[in-house]
């Protein structure tokens, strides 16, 4: 079968540069998450998936081992933030859809995807598309009502409860009725667990937060040493979220989109918030963007969960 990708809206300077023009303006100063994911930041991502401290990957893929099997046949598979895929092909072999598009902001990986996707299922077309899903979704391909739309990876932790209720509503806008969503999400748990999985033995999940700073060096040309920073991961109890920070090892002085950026020893720059989610809660935030919840799969030690909804 064939593959394409379609670019809808590539990651560019501009938009960089609009939101750390944002993010400068805030305290802590905020990078959005989105920026990790230049093709050397999707790689570590994809080792972080294999760290021993990572659990939500496996966790996530013994569930699908066990409960893809129960989901409908469909036409249309579409995967949000879709990375590699890796996980997918469960998917792909228990809703045996002759359409899938994997959605993300990074490029490469869909293409990587789409070569292995295409060989591995050749009754698959698959149908690649750049974007940003903080922009609108529609159109996606496919027939109204013979979709599943996966978005997987807890990515939705990601986001903060109002972005989060506008993620989901472009889901709802994008979606038609009898359209299915499978929505994968880590659940709060012990603290040390969570840090670990932020704060690998190995470094690999410091590299990949440090990757924004190459980011920004090489797009908005910031005078940003990586060596110059911390990685720290937190846990928020209150908002139960992780939270990834890059602290400062000295004063620094960096010249940026015409500014010059000071910043403190000591100081942090927030890159990542991972909210964690209590079942009940995460069910609720899904019927109040419209859809009707069909059922919550999670593993025994209930660390991860899956959720299905139907969009009414
Ligand atoms: C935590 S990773 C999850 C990857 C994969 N779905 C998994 O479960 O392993 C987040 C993925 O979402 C993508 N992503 C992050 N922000 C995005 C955005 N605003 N729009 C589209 N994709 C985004 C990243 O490029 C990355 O592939």
């Amino acid at each position: 079968m064939t593959w394409s990708v379609e670019v809808r809206r590539a990651p560019d300077p501009g938009r960089l540069a609009a939101d750390v023009r944002a993010g400068l303006a805030k305290t802590p100063v905020e990078i959005p998450p989105k920026w990790f994911y230049d093709e050397k930041g999707s790689q570590l991502f994809d080792e972080i998936t294999e760290l021993a401290e990572y659990y939500p990957t496996r966790t996530e893929t013994a569930i699908l081992v066990e409960h893809a099997p129960e989901l409908p046949h469909v036409g249309t598979l579409v995967e949000l933030g879709a990375g590699y895929s890796r996980k997918t092909r469960l998917l792909l072999e228990s809703v045996r859809p002759a359409l899938f598009v994997p959605l993300d902001v990074s490029e490469e990986p869909i293409r990587d995807a789409a070569t292995r996707i295409t060989r591995d299922f050749p009754d698959v077309e698959v149908r690649g598309i750049v974007a940003d899903f903080e922009d609108e979704l529609a159109p996606l391909p496919g027939f109204d009502g013979d979709r599943l739309v996966a978005f997987l990876g807890s990515t939705i932790g990601n986001l903060t409860p109002g972005p989060r209720a506008d993620f989901l509503a472009r889901v709802f806008r994008a979606t038609a009725p009898g359209d299915l969503f499978l929505l994968g999400a880590d659940l709060v748990k012990d603290t040390d667990r969570l840090i670990a999985a932020y704060d690998d033995s190995a470094g690999i999940t410091a590299a990949f937060n440090k990757n924004v700073l190459h980011v920004l060096a090489r797009e908005l040309d910031a005078d940003l040493d990586p060596d110059d920073f911390d990685h720290v991961a937190v846990y928020d109890s209150e908002h139960h979220r992780i939270e990834m920070r890059l602290r400062a090892r000295r004063d620094l002085v960096v010249p940026l989109l015409g500014l010059e950026w000071r910043i403190s020893e000591g100081e942090e720059i927030l890159t990542e918030t991972s909210a964690k989610f209590q079942v009940e809660g995460l069910r609720a935030e899904l019927a109040a963007a419209g859809f009707a919840v069909v059922t919550t799969w999670t593993d025994a030690a209930a660390d991860f969960s899956l959720t299905l909804a139907r969009r009414v």
